[in-house]
């Protein structure tokens, strides 16, 4: 029996226990919110489409009641404000960090062994909060955004070449920020093949600079954060993990020596497996990535540098 608890039940949450629920990754999703009533909707409207979809999943929802949640093998951690147009995830710090670190501590109290998947943005630094404040291995604390950031980054280049999304492979490493991700065009291909050969030098530039405002642009069209593929990119780890797939999904990892880092969350290729990050993959970056790395090391340091200022780790 595999359980998954999925905390914050609004539109990121919501469609991750759905997407969680549709492919049928766990036994039983519990969506939890503090808002009287809002997770059992939710929970109620994806329970209504099982017999449509033909999935045997049960998702439950409740309101506040972590008991409800126990003994689950991965908790994805969504709650928090999402962004407005024109602002950026790390002007969410302040409201965020105290959200993230009670709901991480209340859920973990009832799955003590529990993987963490953290979504809340700004993502690296909620990771880092958690991971200095559970007292948890490495292992079990894990960034989400990577992995979406790495899917946006597939899609423009299936775009710009006029293919299969499928067909082509990508890695964003870095920051989960408008200007600390960093899409290694150099490294993706398409069938195996060097998206160069089919690409400009342009091109690729201005596919990777699409990739990094990827979730602005959404945000700017919608009104608020985007929440198909975040919540889909949350169901995916979740799935390695719970099926130890052993996928290479790119999340922010603490580093303790790879990239010739330490004491920081932030996103690279890792094995997901039933022991949450298995694996760190130490990519051999040429120059020019070397020197975008350590920017976005630079920027991710600054955001956790707040949340010491905030005496919250
Ligand atoms: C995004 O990039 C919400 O940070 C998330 O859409």
């Amino acid at each position: 029996m595999s359980k998954v608890t999925v905390v914050g039940a609004g539109n990121v949450g919501a469609t991750c226990a759905n997407v969680l629920a549709v492919n049928e990754v766990a036994n039983e999703v519990v969506l939890i919110d503090i808002k009287e009533g809002f997770a059992e909707g939710k929970a109620m409207d994806i329970m209504q489409t099982a017999q449509l979809m033909g999935f045997d999943t049960v998702v439950t929802g409740v309101t506040g009641d972590y008991s409800k949640t126990a003994n689950s093998d991965v908790v994805v951690i969504t709650s928090g404000l999402p962004r407005k147009p024109g602002m950026t995830r790390e002007e969410l710090i302040g409201v965020n960090a105290g959200i993230v670190k009670s709901v991480a501590e209340s859920a973990l109290k009832y799955s003590p062994n529990a993987i963490l998947i953290i979504v809340s943005n700004p993502m690296d630094p909620m990771a880092y909060l958690a991971l200095n404040t559970l007292g948890l291995p490495r292992n079990r604390v894990i960034g989400m955004g990577g992995a979406l950031d790495s899917s946006r980054f597939k899609y423009y280049l299936s775009q710009a070449m006029d293919c299969n999304q499928n067909e082509v492979e990508g890695l964003v490493i870095g920051g989960h920020g408008d200007t600390t991700m960093i899409p290694l065009t150099r490294l993706a291909t398409y069938k195996g093949i060097p998206v160069s050969t089919f690409l400009s030098e342009e091109k690729l530039e201005e596919v990777a600079k699409a990739t990094m405002v990827g979730g602005a642009t959404l945000t700017g069209l919608l009104g608020t954060s985007a929440w198909m593929a975040p919540g889909a990119a949350a169901s995916y780890l979740t799935e390695s993990i719970i099926k130890n797939q052993k996928k290479m999904i790119v999340c922010a990892a603490s580093l303790e020596g790879e990239y010739g880092m330490n004491d920081i969350m932030i996103g690279v290729p890792c094995i997901i497996g039933s022991n949450g990050i298995e694996n760190i993959i130490e990519l051999e970056l040429d120059a020019k990535e070397k020197e975008q790395l350590a920017a976005s090391e630079k920027a991710v340091r600054a955001t956790n540098a707040i949340l010491k200022e905030m005496k919250l780790i």
